[in-house]
């Protein structure tokens, strides 16, 4: 008798989630009609297929924690199916089923990795204690899992943690504070944050969350631009195991994580169109989909969004939606570039070099009385990332115990006269050219290549996009 697979007693239940599935294969009916009753009672939530067809179909659409495997199916050799799916659901635990006597087939199974075996006929007894081990050892696994995942986010956040001072003394920087402020009190309300690169837009995204009554959940940031678009969909809103080739396990997305947290979307003009329509449809429900599942899941997260762009211009250019910046910039934190706040330069200084002092455990070198002012006459285009870094390299090359102007090779001379370029000029080339150089300098290594520059990594390889800078072999291809 060929029939749909289904549970005991009606047709499949879809949303018991916190139940581990169980998938009965066994070509005697009657048998796995009680078998699924007993693991029904036990708390587990038991599909049934007779046939080996049967079973792969459920495999194909069911997330299955458990198979109860008869070895002996008719037109089809049992084992081939446990080496099969040992190899297509690495999760997937196996109990074989086997006739008395053939003691030979329950050695292969575990041989081929089945967690254990049942002999028929056996007692219910026999089957309890082995429903008891093995939900034992998938309490375990879970644990080990989250314990893991525990691990890798405590570390991340614990890194964050350790970066994230405000210091400033001009009037834009102390208004920004204060927003900072205002958002952190408003723990739900979304916040945008511009400003040219190396501004601190990260540092402020941090001050706001450790600052709220999220800051003992998470904080996680995605940076779209450095995820491949095909595994977009599937990093925000997570996905069920089997969904797509390499989906081996159920996976939370970037929104679950986040619940109760902070989801700060770093460089947001950089989100594909597509996506962006789906990311405002999870602000406004504040539920998700995983890819793959029909069940949606509530997830309580606050955005905090950072660009350097000009949003409203790509808004009118069509590449960003309205409707999204809107929900996006409940409030917004705009932080002007360091040489339109001279005034911060100098406490900037003042702490970076004693903040690498002590870093780096170098005697604390004092600063010559000329050099901020010297300082306040650049332009800073890389702003206080720059600043920083120029400070790092001060401290580590200074010969003397004090700072002056030689210790800070500033890139170019200083402030342009006025707004505009000087003519014969072009901004474009000059920037084209610096960043080959950084990368020359660097040997080719990004990372140090956008530290040189003081940008960050993501910026580096943007520029490098944009100027269609491709490094292959050492060369450069343009
Ligand atoms: N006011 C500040 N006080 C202390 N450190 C700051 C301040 N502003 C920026 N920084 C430091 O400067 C560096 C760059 O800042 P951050 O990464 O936040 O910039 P960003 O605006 O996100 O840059 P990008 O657009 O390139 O991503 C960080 O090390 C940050 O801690
Ligand atoms: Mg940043």
């Amino acid at each position: 008798m060929s029939r749909n697979p289904r549970t005991p007693g009606g047709t499949a239940q879809f949303g018991e989630k916190d139940k581990l599935n169980v998938l009965i294969l066994d070509d005697e009916v009657q048998f796995s009609e009680e078998l699924g009753e007993f693991f029904r009672n036990s708390g587990f939530n038991p599909f049934i297929a007779n046939t080996g067809q049967e079973g792969i179909n459920v495999l194909r659409q069911q997330r299955v924690d458990l198979l109860i495997l008869d070895v002996r199916l008719p037109g089809i050799n049992g084992l081939d199916i446990l080496r099969d799916v040992m190899v297509s659901h690495p999760g997937l635990e196996v109990i074989v089923v086997s006739a008395h006597g053939d003691m030979d087939t329950v050695i292969k199974a575990m041989r081929l990795g089945a967690i254990d075996y049942l002999r028929k006929p056996f007692r219910l007894a026999d089957i309890q204690i082995s429903i008891e081990r093995t939900r034992k050892f998938f309490h375990l696994q879970q644990r080990l899992k989250l314990v893991e995942e525990r691990n890798s986010l405590i570390s991340e956040s614990l890194e964050q943690k350790t970066d994230r001072q405000l210091i400033g003394a001009s009037p834009q920087i102390l208004k920004v504070l204060e927003l900072a402020m205002t958002a952190a009190s408003y723990p739900d309300t979304n916040v945008l944050i511009t400003g040219e690169s190396g501004t601190g837009k990260e540092n402020i995204a941090r001050i706001i969350h450790y600052a709220s009554i999220r800051k003992d959940n998470l904080l996680f940031t995605v940076n779209s631009s450095s995820i491949t678009e095909s595994l977009m969909e599937s990093e925000f809103f997570g996905h069920k195991k089997g969904s797509f080739t390499g989906a081996l396990n159920d996976k939370k997305g970037f929104f679950e994580i986040c619940d109760k947290g902070t989801l700060f979307f770093d460089e947001i003009a950089d989100m594909p169109k597509n996506l962006q329509a789906k990311v405002l449809r999870a602000i406004e429900e504040k539920k998700i989909t995983r890819v793959g599942d029909t069940e949606q899941v509530s997830t309580d997260f606050r955005i905090i969004s950072a660009t350097n762009h000009d949003l409203d211009k790509l808004v009118e250019e069509k590449k960003f939606r309205l409707d999204l910046l809107h929900r996006l910039n409940t409030l917004h934190i705009h932080i002007a570039p360091l040489r339109e706040r001279p005034e911060d330069i100098e406490p900037l200084l003042d702490f970076f070099v004693k903040d690498f002092a002590r870093k780096t455990n170098h005697s604390l070198p004092s600063i010559d009385k000329n050099l901020p002012a010297e300082l306040k006459n650049y332009s800073f285009p890389g702003n206080v990332r720059e600043l920083r870094n120029m400070a790092e390299r001060a401290v580590i090359l200074s010969k003397g115990n004090k700072l002056g102007i030689e210790d800070f090779p500033l890139r170019y001379s200083a402030k342009p006269p006025s707004g505009e370029e000087s003519s014969g000029l072009n901004l474009h080339d000059t920037e084209m050219d610096v960043i080959r150089k950084a990368l020359k300098a660097s040997d080719y290594n990004q990372k140090h290549a956008a530290s040189l520059l003081g940008i960050s990594r993501d910026t580096l390889i943007r520029k490098m996009k944009k100027y269609n800078i491709l490094i292959g072999k050492k060369e450069f291809i343009s």
